[in-house]
């Protein structure tokens, strides 16, 4: 057929994912990537719709690809992904011209979906949700990079926190069994990767299908008998089941990064009630506490939701005072955004109004930036191993990632990408460390 395809990813790492379950599919299907959505003649969109902003973005690149699409019949545009699966029908009627709709669950069905719909003539859309059968298995993944690689643990989640679009978008939690994880992570160890991200909307309640005691600490054991398996992260826990367990297990591996994601959302009871999270400040206090007590310093992030309906300035006071206390080495902080289907959706009498939204997000990203800029302040002289990604962004020629999950920026000969190296640390802002490769060192342990 000689179709080139090209895959246009909004969102989280399980879009990522995603999008390249996607492409190994379609080009095991024979059809070939291309550079860019201009060479292509299938474009796909892999949507989010975690927020109301990522619905928007998603509409506006389907205005710019409106004429194209006038003026290139033949090319073929997809919309795939948490937004399709919310929105189909609103999608064909606000773009009629789409070709494809898919959920995420239908990442192995994109191929068959064109085939459908080139022969009818019909937009073709599979937005059936699974409910009881483990996730489906790819049979070929075209991977972005060779050394690191996230790998499903559990797809769809079971909590219904009042604000979260995901149960409605990619279903029940499904996990798959430990044994396919093993043999995948197996397979790319294999082929050279050296870091791979578990993945799951709460990993801590993922539960293994085929065996009987079969928890996610017990998962990490098993992986860390990986040989050449350098680093192991995962995303997210949730605080209700970051267990005594787990934590051992983390202290234990030492290819386990230093590094654990524990969404908060609010640092106020009575918000966290209403979003119904499940536990209390003091609760989320406690494991903090704990993680703090473990034998291995681990560094700490959180997601943090300001101007959730009925959040009042005391509310938000308690947000700032959690974010004293538990000094996080990252934060990623939104606005509330109202999401169709769920619980919280209905409580517009309460909202918050926008400009208080963006004046909060503010004051939380200021406090948190002077918090990291001092954590960082501590790295000053230190020796960090480093997982070269690529090219830095800023006036160096390399970054990477710290165990830490801190971005580290020097300088350095490109052959560097794609392994792991000593890194001394020489100077910091509040968002990246900078520091000076140790060839040295290298050299004389090695
Ligand atoms: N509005 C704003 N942020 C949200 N998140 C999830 N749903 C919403 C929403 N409706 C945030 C949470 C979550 C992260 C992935 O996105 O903080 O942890």
């Amino acid at each position: 057929m000689g179709r080139r395809f090209f895959i246009e990813t909004f969102g989280c790492q399980m879009n990522e994912l995603d999008s390249e379950r996607i492409a190994g599919q379609l080009r095991y299907g024979g059809l070939q990537p291309a550079c860019s959505a201009a060479e292509a003649d299938l474009i796909i969109l892999n949507t989010c719709s975690i927020r109301d902003k990522a619905v928007q973005k998603v509409y506006s690149r389907l205005g710019e690809l409106r004429s194209r699409k006038a003026r290139e019949p033949g090319l073929m545009l997809g919309v795939v992904g948490c937004m399709a699966q919310l929105e189909g029908d609103r999608i064909l009627k606000k773009a009629p011209f789409v070709d494809l709709i898919a959920g995420p669950q239908k990442a192995c069905a994109i191929e068959g979906l064109l085939a459908q719909r080139l022969s009818s003539g019909r937009p073709a859309a599979d937005l059936r949700m699974e409910e009881d059968t483990e996730p489906a298995e790819s049979s070929e993944i075209l991977r972005e990079s060779r050394w690191h690689a996230g790998v499903t643990i559990s797809e769809g989640c079971d909590r219904r926190c009042s604000f979260c679009v995901i149960p409605y978008t990619r279903g029940r939690q499904r996990d798959r069994s430990s044994a396919r994880i093993v043999r995948e992570i197996e397979g790319l160890v294999a082929q050279g990767c050296l870091e791979v991200t578990l993945l799951g909307q709460t990993v801590t309640s993922y539960r293994d299908p085929s065996e009987k005691h079969p928890r996610f600490a017990r998962l990490l054991r098993r992986l860390a008998k990986i040989d050449g398996l350098e680093r192991i992260r995962f995303t997210a826990p949730h605080p209700n089941d970051f267990d005594d367990d787990l934590l051992v297990a983390m202290a234990e591996l030492p290819q386990v990064c230093d590094h654990i994601h524990l969404p908060v959302q609010s640092g106020s009871t009575t918000i966290l009630r209403a979003m119904r999270r499940g536990y209390s400040r003091e609760h989320y206090l406690d494991v903090v506490r704990k993680i703090k007590s473990a034998p291995r310093l681990m560094a700490i992030s959180t997601d943090i939701i300001v101007g959730f309906p009925g959040e009042t300035d005391k509310d938000f006071e308690d947000t700032l005072s959690l974010l004293d206390t538990v000094q996080y080495d990252g934060v990623f902080s939104f606005k509330y955004s109202p999401r169709p289907s769920t619980p919280a959706f209905g409580r517009g009498d309460e909202e918050v109004p926008e400009e208080k939204k963006r004046e909060r997000l503010r004051i939380l990203l200021e406090r948190q930036r002077l918090i990291q800029y001092n954590k960082n302040a501590g790295y000053l002289g230190r020796n960090l191993q480093v997982l070269v990604d690529g090219k830095a962004r800023t006036g160096f020629s390399l970054a990477g990632r710290a165990s830490n999950n801190r971005i580290v920026n020097f300088d350095g000969p490109e052959e560097l990408v794609g392994t792991i190296v000593p890194v001394e640390i020489t100077g910091f802002g509040p968002n990246s460390l900078k520091g000076a490769w140790n060839r040295q060192r290298l050299e004389t342990t090695s």
